[in-house]
């Protein structure tokens, strides 16, 4: 039986893994962070001290890294680098940055391609990211742009950093944020533009459950 898959893209920040994992929730569908991927890549090459922006040692560094993904008893899904849990580690800023350098390199992309594709003809799933929708799953069965403004995206990282106990100022938030979305928007492959047969979702003005609902309305629509 065909899977059903539903692609969220979009601007960090803009709330996509929360919201796409409540949405996966409530249909009873897997749900596949596609940036905890990219992220484990990033995780390897520092360990490996490979420079992230370096195109040419990152793609050779890949072959040794064996990246997996296993869903937890808790739902949640886990990133493995070499058979080790580095579910947190990847969260780290300083990975982040790096995930950001890394997601660049055409290699990187079509080494993880196939990967992603692998669980959408599996299951039915909500898989969010950049290039769901445009590249990884182009006949997903439902397209979603998720957006919010800078300003507000960049108040809900900070508020979400202090809760962690890890607090930024905010004019330092923000900037970071604009810095990632430029390079993610400009970035030669793949760069991260709404799919023409998305639907835009702006939750600037709206609460959590306000976005959820939203979503979960176009999802319905469609499928
Ligand atoms: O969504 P995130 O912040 O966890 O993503 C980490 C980085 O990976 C981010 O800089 C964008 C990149 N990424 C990507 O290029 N393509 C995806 N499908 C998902 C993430």
């Amino acid at each position: 039986m065909r899977q059903i898959s539903v692609a969220i893209d979009g601007p960090s920040g803009a709330g996509k893994s929360t919201l796409a994992r409540a949405a996966a929730g409530e249909l009873h569908y897997l749900y596949v962070d596609t940036g905890a991927i990219y992220r484990t890549i990033a995780c390897g090459l520092r360990r490996l001290g490979v420079d992230p922006k370096d195109a040419a040692a990152a793609a050779a560094a890949l072959g040794g890294l064996r990246v997996e993904i296993r869903y937890g008893e808790d739902g949640l899904q886990h990133m493995e680098l070499n058979g080790e849990d580095v579910t947190g580690e990847i969260r780290l800023p300083e990975v982040s940055a790096c995930a950001s350098a890394v997601s660049a390199h055409p290699a990187v992309r079509a080494h993880l391609l196939e990967m992603q594709r692998e669980l959408a003809r599996k299951e039915n799933v909500v898989m969010d990211g950049r290039d769901i929708g445009t590249v990884v799953l182009p006949d997903a069965d439902v397209k979603i742009f998720l957006t919010a403004s800078p300003e507000v995206r960049a108040r809900r990282r900070f508020l979400e950093l202090e809760q962690r106990g890890t607090p930024e100022c905010y004019e330092k938030v923000l900037a970071e944020l604009l810095r990632r979305d430029y390079d993610d928007t400009h970035r030669a492959a793949a760069p991260l533009r709404q799919a023409e047969d998305a639907v835009l979702l702006d939750t600037t003005k709206l609460s959590f459950e306000e976005s959820l609902g939203e979503l979960l309305r176009l999802i319905r629509e469609k499928i």
